[in-house]
């Protein structure tokens, strides 16, 4: 198969990238009769890995397919599309990849006119990229994220030619908007404010395969919110790298707090945000969280690291003071609130006392809820050059150890919910006991109770009878 390279990525191009202007596009691409002729009745299947932009990345793909025709399936083998869409954050997510794509190679013998496409963050490195293209011949498209809004011209490209395909530009600084979307829930919605991140921490693959921090203009933002707004939609959570970076780059006059308070005066039941970065995090925005009752009282603050050493290490520029001097202001100005983080154990060279650090710090602000990581070093990143003597075994040892202390602590949070009745919003029958439905409480704790299917998309009142450590059991409040 002859391959037509469009675009590369180029990582040391996206690192330099500056304070690129940003630029807004309008584009529908689904009135090409040409593409929708070639594509129509086709089926498309989509896996997704990673973080809620990929997901997000997923509704728009399935937006645009099923705008030329296409129609969506479950079953890989009856697909004339797949899409692999990839995470590259940590080695983990992508060693799941390679074993993916291998099991879709029998396929393409079957049926010749297969296009089998892989996106998302790892093909935006160089070296993942070249060797996908060399491991797996069978994959006749790559494009990144910067070209989902071109996915339907490039599929039919694909097709047509008979070449295989690679787009991939590191650009910087584009938003493209009036994109169509086929939204996976009927009653959650993530609505994407931002996208990229210039925050370069040093073992983040994110700055270079997202591209640049860019915001959406205001008013796109909140059109797609009052949209949900009137299809009735019970919760929108605001997407970013760093959402309270929102509309520094554009210079218009707008922060996020400015969106949270547009948010706070809809009548959507529940407003959600994610990822924060304490850097950006101001008093204004804690104080619309605080006022507005349908803001959830609920902050996923990651934190990285208990040390003020390795936080510099890691360019995340602010200290452990910094850190727990926000959570005081948070937490004196937010009633009720609580707080979730991500902490990454074994980063280079870290002491037994910058670890200690961290299961202090784990201890002081007494989260809801935490995801740990293992470092995992990103080929390209300042971190991946640094020296580590630090055993493997050690930073299992240690990863343990801090989810055992995590667990005690979020055990102790959850009891003290035993007997108190929580609104929960109900998503479905429950994933691990078909008897019993779930959903999650405004605090983000996924409770079980008994219910019926007309309750569903419905936020409920219940009591709460029994906690585990990553669930709940609870009774319906009549
Ligand atoms: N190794 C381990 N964890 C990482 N994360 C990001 N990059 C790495 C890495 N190289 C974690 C951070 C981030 C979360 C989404 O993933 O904790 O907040
Ligand atoms: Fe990665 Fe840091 Fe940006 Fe988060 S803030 S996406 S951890 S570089």
């Amino acid at each position: 198969m002859k391959t037509r390279v469009i675009a590369k990525p180029d990582l040391k191009l996206a690192a330099k990238r500056g304070r690129t202007p940003t630029t807004f596009h309008r584009v529908n691409n689904s009135s090409n009769t040409e593409i929708i002729n070639k594509l129509k009745n086709r089926k498309y299947f989509i896996k997704t890995y990673g973080c809620q932009a990929n997901v997000r990345d997923e509704e728009t793909m399935r937006g645009i397919l099923e705008s030329v025709g296409m129609i969506s399936t479950d079953n890989v083998n009856e697909s004339d599309l797949i899409i692999i869409n990839t995470c590259a954050v940590r080695e983990n997510a992508e060693d799941k990849v390679y074993g993916e794509v291998g099991n879709l190679k029998h396929l393409k013998a079957k049926k010749k006119d297969l296009v089998i496409a892989i996106c998302g963050c790892m093909v935006e490195q160089p070296e993942i990229l070249d060797r996908l293209i060399n491991t797996f011949k069978e994959v006749n498209l790559y494009f990144g994220t910067h070209e989902i809004y071109n996915l339907a011209s490039l599929v039919y490209e694909t097709l047509t030619s008979g070449e295989r395909i690679v787009s991939i530009e590191s650009k910087a600084g584009e938003v493209v908007e009036d994109l169509p979307s086929c939204r996976n829930n009927k009653f959650k919605a993530f609505v994407n404010i931002m996208y990229g991140c210039d925050k370069f921490c040093t073992y983040c693959i994110v700055p270079y395969t997202r591209g640049k921090e860019r915001s959406r203009r205001f008013e796109d933002v909140m059109k797609e919110v009052k949209e949900l707004e009137a299809q009735g939609y019970q919760e929108v959570t605001f997407l970013g790298q760093n959402v309270n970076a929102y509309g520094k780059d554009l210079d218009e006059g707008y922060d996020f707090a400015d969106l949270l308070v547009a948010a706070g005066h809809t009548n959507i039941p529940r407003i959600r945000f994610t990822t924060s970065h304490p850097w950006d995090f101001n008093g204004r925005m804690i104080e619309a969280i605080a006022k507005y009752p349908n803001i959830m009282k609920f902050i996923h603050l990651p934190v990285q690291s208990g040390s003020s050493e390795v936080l510099k290490r890691m360019n995340r520029r602010y200290t452990r003071e910094d850190y727990l001097n926000l959570v005081k202001k948070m937490k004196d100005n937010i009633p009720g609130l609580t707080l979730s983080t991500d902490i990454i154990v074994g980063f280079p060279n870290e002491t037994d006392e910058e670890f200690n650090d961290t299961l202090t710090l784990v201890d002081e602000v007494g989260y809801d809820a935490a995801f740990t990581f293992i470092y995992s070093p990103r080929r390209g990143t300042p971190a991946a050059k640094m020296e580590d003597p630090i055993t493997y075994e050690t930073k299992v040892k240690r990863f343990k150890e801090l989810v055992s202390h995590l667990e005690n602590s979020i055990s102790k949070k959850s009891n003290e919910m035993i007997g108190k009745v929580y609104p929960v919003l109900v998503e479905g029958v429950s994933k691990t006991n078909k008897d019993m439905f779930s959903g999650y409480t405004e605090n983000n704790k996924l409770v079980h109770f008994k219910a019926d299917e007309t309750l569903v998309g419905q936020i409920v009142n219940v009591k709460i009878t029994e906690s585990h450590t990553y669930s709940m059991l609870g009774e319906l409040v009549k």
